[in-house]
């Protein structure tokens, strides 16, 4: 399971390195974008399949970002009550985060990744040299989750992303393979000792609370996914209070990336709103990742909505005047 950009790209070598060991493969082709991660998409999966006469010993390979591994893994757990699957995620993100952790899930009408499953692959095969082949904004949204491993597990991380950036943002095979590797092994461990969520596994969430709210009051035009995270792990290491040094080291970090979209025009109460709304947030109080310290993470309550209230409105606003005061060299 694939869809068009990436089976142009990348398809003719991976078929060509399939065929001395499965022989012909049928490929089915989902549109690209989030929007088809949906019931109609999983409905051509199942035919496709269903037209390839698979059955419950065939495998699905999915080979693209997070939306074909997200879909074709959630296909693989219903399609006869579950079949094995492989994952050959194409993206910085899905390298890293979505094909770690075996929650596989499709959007409907009430939101995201709401109908899904807890279903494990059974191999992850990473080739950091498809990715020289991603768009800069797609290698920076799956940079920024590779940050959020480093501040929530690995200071050290962290600091090898601050020393070794140019060189990743080039996709050198050595820099982009080791940053790959540590991410995954963190989300594995992570979600090995915490496989259902039940308490640990949050801590992945660094970042997400805010994030999730910035993306929902901009109705998700805005920002991608992880540069509204990109921006909640600034705010979040803020309230976290941790020495000033490691605030500035992460938020330096996440600016030199690349530009994040600016906060601009985003009104704190729909913001608010978004943050009560939540999934995380329980009888008005908001729930937050925090940390202790660069790469160690702690789950927290605010005790004081008021005053968490007012640390977000003030931390947007302060946003909000520094990216009206950069906007004039952006423009010139
Ligand atoms: N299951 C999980 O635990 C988990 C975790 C995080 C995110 N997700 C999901 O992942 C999805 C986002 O994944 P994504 O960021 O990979 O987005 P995506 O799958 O939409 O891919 C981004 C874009 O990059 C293109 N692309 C993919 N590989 C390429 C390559 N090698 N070269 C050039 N272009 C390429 C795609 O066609 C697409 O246009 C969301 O649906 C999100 O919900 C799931």
């Amino acid at each position: 399971v694939t869809n068009g950009p990436v089976f142009k790209l990348h398809g003719k070598g991976l078929l060509e390195s399939l065929w001395p060991y499965f022989g012909q493969v049928s490929v089915i082709k989902i549109g690209d974008g989030e929007r088809f991660k949906n019931q109609a998409t999983l409905s051509r999966i199942y035919d496709g399949l269903f037209r390839a006469r698979a059955d419950r010993g065939s495998w699905i390979l999915a080979f693209g970002g997070g939306v074909v591994g997200d879909i074709a893994g959630y296909a693989a757990a219903t399609f006869m009550r579950g079949i094995r699957y492989a994952s050959i995620p194409t993206t910085l993100l899905a390298q890293v985060d979505s094909s770690v952790g075996g929650k596989v899930a499709i959007n409907c009408a009430q939101g995201k990744n709401l109908i899904g499953a807890f279903h494990q692959p059974a191999a992850v095969l990473s080739d950091t040299t498809i990715l020289k082949t991603l768009p800069s904004r797609e290698l920076a949204s799956g940079l920024y989750e590779v940050v959020k491993c480093g501040a929530i597990a690995s200071a050290s991380l962290i600091r090898y992303l601050r020393r070794n950036l140019d060189a990743i943002l080039c996709c050198e095979s050595k820099q982009i393979s080791h940053i790959v590797t540590e991410a995954a092994r963190i989300k594995a461990g992570v979600v090995a000792a915490d496989e259902r969520e039940a308490h640990m596994r949050m801590i992945l969430n660094f970042g997400h609370t805010l994030g999730h709210a910035l993306e929902t009051a901009t109705s998700y035009r805005q920002f991608k996914h992880g540069e509204a995270v990109a921006w909640g792990m600034i705010a979040a290491a803020e309230f976290s209070g941790l020495r000033r040094a490691e605030t500035e080291l992460l938020a330096g970090l996440i600016h030199s990336i690349e530009r994040l979209p600016a906060l601009r025009g985003i009104s704190p109460d729909a913001v608010w709103k978004a943050l009560l709304l939540d999934k995380k947030s329980q009888k008005g109080k908001t729930r937050w990742v925090l940390l202790r310290r660069l790469g160690e993470a702690e789950i927290r309550e605010d005790s004081d909505t008021e005053t968490m209230r007012g640390l977000i409105n003030d931390f947007l606003a302060r946003e909000q005047e520094h990216s009206w005061a950069m906007a004039p060299s952006k423009i010139k």
